[in-house]
């Protein structure tokens, strides 16, 4: 057993619900197996500047249904280099933080083997509304970011159809399509377009459209994932082509935020106390993730060199589900 007294826990990069969920299950379950345990304010950035408060027990009260993070995040440009990077560690030991649990996406894992390879024994958490963590099945905060978009799919339907209207969507998902495929499948999209997918717009937006409307369909949907863009451009294609009126909704910031789902809160829930037990048992420098449905965790090298491709079985669903 590796002797660990005190623990600092941050929210790093975009905010997803359900981070407050795994702040408040970090802090309860080290509490729990007690341990000191410190809230870092603002990632890396509050790391590297001291922004360190012990927290207890009250403090992270009324928090599990709230979406972003109490802890507050931050993309830090300091922390990138290999200064930062040292000073942060110091800035650690000065509050003798004995492991840090970072709940973040991709970039804060990378920024915790940093801190790793100085001599910070740390533990990630997938946190990101865009489930691109290679090694993880699943991410805080995707299924409320999901639900959230089908809620506005549902929306935009109700007018697309009153009017005859094709509608153009932008979701988000940085790099991936997660979000796009599993919301475009829910909300019965004509086209799913994703950065993992090579495009031609004719073949897959224009044919499918007119295709559509030769058997009937009386209004029409496109999701476009972030990472791909373009919306409003290919909104206005479709309607200079099918001379239907077609609208983009780029969603935005709106998919970040908001009450985290049931199954949000019950996976930071698992995932947090998962963090504090592997310290407890002196395990060193862990990702934990969802790996065959089952909550779990691997070392942190092996996570970041993992790669995960896009579901090939929901992106055929998805064609003919469309017809
Ligand atoms: O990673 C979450 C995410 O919302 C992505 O979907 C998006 O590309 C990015 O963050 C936006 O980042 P920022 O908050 O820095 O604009």
């Amino acid at each position: 057993m590796a002797n660990i007294q005190a623990i600092g826990v941050l929210t790093s990069g975009g905010d997803a619900p359900g981070m407050n969920a795994a702040v408040r299950a970090v802090v309860r379950a080290g509490i729990y197996n007690n341990l000191k345990v410190y809230g870092i304010q603002k990632g890396y950035e509050g790391l590297l500047n001291g922004y360190i408060e012990e927290m207890t027990i009250r403090s992270v009260g009324d928090i599990i249904q709230k979406g972003g993070t109490i802890l507050q995040t931050a993309r830090s440009k300091e922390f990138s280099t290999p200064a930062g990077v040292e000073k942060a560690y110091t800035m650690a030991k000065v509050f003798g933080l004995d492991a840090l649990v970072v709940i973040g996406g991709d970039g804060s894992f990378r920024g915790a083997r940093e801190l790793s390879q100085v001599g910070m024994n740390v533990i990630g958490i997938p946190g990101t509304i865009d489930n691109d963590i290679a090694c993880s099945e699943y991410t805080i905060g995707y299924d409320t970011a999901m639900n959230t978009v089908l809620d506005a799919i549902d929306k935009i339907r109700d007018t697309s159809y009153s009017h005859e209207r094709c509608s153009v969507l932008e979701v988000m998902g940085r790099h991936a399509g997660w979000i796009a495929i599993n919301c475009g499948i829910a909300g019965g999209a004509e086209a799913i377009i994703l950065p993992e997918k090579k495009f031609d717009i004719d073949k897959d937006i224009i044919l499918p459209i007119i295709d559509g409307r030769n058997r009937g369909k009386k209004h029409y949907l496109v999701i476009v994932a972030e990472g791909v863009g373009g919306a409003v451009e290919i909104a206005k294609y479709i309607e200079e082509k099918t001379q239907i009126v077609t609208r983009a909704t780029i969603l935005g910031y709106i998919q970040r935020g908001g009450t985290p789902t049931i199954k949000d809160r019950v996976t930071a829930s698992q995932m947090g106390a998962l963090a504090v037990k592997l310290l407890v048992e002196g395990k060193q420098n862990r990702i934990v993730a969802v790996r065959n449905g089952r909550v779990t965790d691997l070392d942190i090298n092996e996570a970041l060199n993992m790669t995960k491709t896009i579901d090939e079985d929901l992106v055929e669903l998805s064609k003919v589900l469309a017809l």
